[in-house]
């Protein structure tokens, strides 16, 4: 998306003025998490996500932003359920126990982005589902650390495409990766150079070093990778009708190591898990 655009790093007061985004981003999440039930409209979740940005006197990255050849968008989340992968727009449809439900929220506080997004299953969750969801966000703290390890960009997609192939290695389903959407750098803007792959490339990217700030967001499918865009020139759909995940942080590279800024925790809980330190970055 962003080829070889010049990648703007953040020095130690930018990535803690995004630390304050990213986290109305967990708040919101979280909020909207603990509101989703069957018999929820999306419009209802959404509605939660709004109200927080007030609180917090944040606008959303999300609400007005102009497509390529797309309305613009109408909502301050995206909600994608079941068959929809990313960018589902929210309205009158009603949750359904077993649904597959992904939000993604961004929001703008003070002239930084926060970007994040999480996967559920809804009420009994099919196991199926449930592996899914969970090897998704495995994908997505694996690409993470990799930020701490590898010193190109490219390190998050090999880890993402590594984390697929194991599963299917020791004998489990066998994920599509989407392609056609990927992470991006992110700061005063939600869509900044670098673009961040989520599979192995020949290229290897820019350089990992401090001050690069990203969120990585892995989409992986039931089925095939293949995707289209309905009518409504927003929501993406896998073509096979499969079932999808996605789940997104935005990162920061410090001096010290990580800062998953729009985890409560900075990502202590995973990435301690991974090995990789977790390092605010307190100049
Ligand atoms: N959050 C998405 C991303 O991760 C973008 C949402 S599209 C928008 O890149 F129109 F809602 F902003
Ligand atoms: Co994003």
């Amino acid at each position: 998306m962003f080829g070889r655009a010049r990648v703007e790093l953040k020095d130690g007061a930018q990535v803690r003025a995004m630390r304050a985004a990213g986290l109305v981003v967990a708040e919101a999440l979280a909020e909207v998490r603990a509101a989703l039930r069957p018999g929820v409209t999306t419009a209802e979740l959404d509605a939660v996500a709004r109200d927080v940005l007030a609180r917090a006197g944040a606008t959303s990255s999300f609400l007005g932003y102009e497509g390529v050849g797309a309305p613009p968008y109408p909502a301050v989340t995206c909600i994608s359920v079941n068959d929809e992968v990313v960018h589902g727009i929210p309205g009158d449809r009603v949750v359904e126990d077993g649904d597959v439900v992904s939000v993604d929220f961004g929001a703008e506080l003070a002239g930084w982005h926060g970007d994040a997004a999480f996967t559920a299953v809804v009420g009994t969750a099919d196991p199926d589902d449930a592996a899914l969801v969970e090897t998704t966000e495995r994908a997505l703290w694996a690409g993470i650390a990799a930020l701490a390890r590898g010193d190109r960009l490219g390190a998050v997609g090999d880890a993402v495409q590594d984390t697929v192939e194991e599963v299917r290695r020791s004998g489990g389903p066998r994920y599509g990766i989407v392609h056609e959407y990927t992470g991006h750098g992110i700061g005063r803007a939600m869509h900044e150079a670098p673009t961040v792959l989520n599979y192995r490339a020949r290229e290897r990217g820019p350089r990992v070093r401090a001050g690069l700030v990203v969120a990585v967001e892995p989409m992986l499918t039931r089925g095939g990778a293949a995707t289209a865009e309905l009518e409504d020139g927003w929501t993406v759909v896998t073509q096979d009708g499969s079932r999808a995940a996605h789940w997104e942080h935005t990162v920061a590279v410090t001096p010290g190591g990580l800062w998953v800024l729009t985890a409560p925790d900075g990502g202590a809980e995973h990435l301690g898990a991974l090995g990789v330190t977790v390092a605010p970055w307190e100049d």
